[in-house]
């Protein structure tokens, strides 16, 4: 992980970097910060790499041990693009011990100096991420050298405009950690106490566990775990920014599943390592949390995850099996798979008894049919409020994180319905797999109370690298949930 600094010496960089926009030419005065001749070598580069159409991005004029870099800003650049320039900027510049960044204020645009160097650093924060706690035999020449990037600018940048993005980076990592480790390791006990710690941040972790779960009556969630040799916990994270208001303004739910081998459905042995990511859903919930306390936003927000192995056993869950579920409503397991929507029920019942939140998201790795609707671009958003669609798209696209809405009604609703209970956990063909999941979820909230469902299957594993993302859990969800709860701060 690479270390961002702010208004250090500019001149003891391996890679110094300069910025230009791809409209001006780079004048001696935009690079006062080199010397001549470096800036001569790095006018005959230029020329030698444009093409009359395209004017590359990113230039690197390798000196041995040192490089200048020269990043070029297009005028109708946006946040997230500049973000992924960062991320790209890390990729050139990692086999170098440090770098120290020029930023400026882009003419023509919004953006500050000190508004470019929180975009490029959060960048390269987030591109230089890796999962290496397993890898003893890894060699230092294979680990990226990049220790430090440092940021000035003409005038001294304020460190402090960085905090918030800082604690939205460093809680993206701590979804994607929680998101990579093996089933073995983070067991729903291991998982709860990790969640626990973050009550040192000021948040109040409340855990139920099995007995207390069996008590209160989660009976599909139980119904879930009940094959495996794990108990299962819920975790109930409250952030009470605003301690103004007594109402909860939004209630995050999110599936914990650490393992997902299907119960006695069981999945096929190809690929199901893939499934020790399907708690991806309560790591972004838990990782939403954190940020929100540590950004010391004003609302009040109460996450909640279940966290639960699916395994087949003889104890586990028959297809065909009959439960009461913590809303009172009978659901008929025909598909032990089927699980996550089993887990996330009961947890949407119990967070509005307790709280009754204003609105309600859940997120969740919930249906391998939304990979193939979406592939790996995009998440699937299932909603009854427009307004909420509206305001969850909007901060998707600032982020970068984006959402396709999907339908909901009544002819798929039907689909779900079960001849000798209330409802069934899977319509009878894969026809709509991901909306009757969807609808499966809506049974379980309340008429009246904005809701949406956030199918991010497809998007928790990083299987080609991306500028933002390196290979393995994403994180996918942290970013654009904080956009959405900074957008409703200000509503
Ligand atoms: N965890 C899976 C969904 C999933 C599949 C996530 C692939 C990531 C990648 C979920 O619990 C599941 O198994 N869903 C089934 C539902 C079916 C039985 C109705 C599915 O999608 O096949
Ligand atoms: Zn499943
Ligand atoms: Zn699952």
């Amino acid at each position: 992980m690479t270390e961002i600094t702010f208004n250090q010496p500019y001149d003891t960089a391996e890679a110094k970097v300069i910025i230009a926009t791809k409209e001006e030419e780079l004048t001696y005065g935009a690079a006062q910060i080199i010397d001549r001749s470096a800036f001569n070598r790095l006018k005959a580069l230029i020329e030698r790499e444009d093409t009359a159409e395209n004017k590359k991005e990113i230039l690197v004029l390798d000196m041995v041990k040192e490089a200048i870099v020269l990043l070029r800003v297009k005028n109708t650049i946006d946040t997230p693009d500049l973000e992924d320039l960062g991320g790209k900027l890390y990729g050139r510049i990692k086999n170098y011990k440090s770098a120290a960044v020029f930023a400026r204020k882009l003419p023509k645009t919004d953006f500050t100096a000190e508004k470019v160097a929180e975009s490029l650093a959060f960048g390269i924060e987030l591109a230089s991420y890796s999962f290496d706690k397993y890898r003893t035999k890894k060699k230092p020449s294979e680990f990226p050298k990049l220790e430090t990037v440092n940021f000035v600018a003409k005038d001294k940048l304020d460190k402090k405009a960085y905090e918030d993005k800082a604690a939205l980076a460093n809680a993206v990592r701590y979804a994607r950690d929680l998101t990579n480790e093996p089933a073995n390791e983070l067991t729903p006990e291991i998982y709860a106490a990790d969640i626990k710690r973050l009550e040192h941040l000021g948040l109040k972790v409340t855990l139920l566990n099995q007995n207390e779960l069996k008590k209160k009556g989660f009976n599909m969630l139980l119904s879930v775990s009940q094959g495996s040799a794990n108990p299962p916990y819920v975790c109930v994270i409250e952030h009470r920014g605003n301690k103004k208001s007594k109402n909860w303004d939004i209630a995050l739910v999110g599936k914990g599943v650490t393992f997902d081998a299907g119960g006695i459905s069981l999945k096929p042995a190809a690929g199901m390592w893939d499934m020790k990511q399907d708690m991806a859903g309560s790591a972004v919930v838990a990782a939403s949390l954190k940020a929100a306390a540590q950004q010391k936003l004003n609302l009040n927000v109460v996450g909640i995850v279940g966290l639960v192995e699916n395994m087949p056993s003889g104890t586990a869950t028959r297809p065909g099996d009959i439960v009461t579920s913590l809303s009172g409503q009978t659901v008929e397991i025909l598909n032990t798979d089927a699980e996550g929507r089993l887990v996330l029920g009961d947890c949407l019942t119990y967070v509005q008894q307790q709280y009754n939140p204003e609105r309600i998201i859940d997120i969740a790795t919930l249906t391998g049919a939304i990979i193939i609707a979406l592939g790996n671009e995009m998440a699937g958003m299932f909603t009854n409020d427009d307004c909420l669609a509206e305001l969850l798209s909007i901060s998707g696209e600032q982020a970068g994180e984006e959402l396709w809405r999907f339908p909901l009604n009544d002819n798929y609703r039907k689909m779900i319905k079960s001849d000798i209970a209330d409802i069934k956990n899977i319509s009878n063909g894969r026809a709509a797999g991901s909306i009757t999941a969807a609808c499966f979820l809506e049974s379980f909230v309340n008429k009246g109370t904005p809701w949406a469902h956030l199918d991010i299957a497809g998007m928790d594993k990083v299987e080609k690298a991306k500028s933002l993302y390196p290979l393995g859990a994403s994180g996918f969800g942290v970013r654009l949930l904080n956009q959405f709860l900074k957008n409703l701060e200000k509503k």
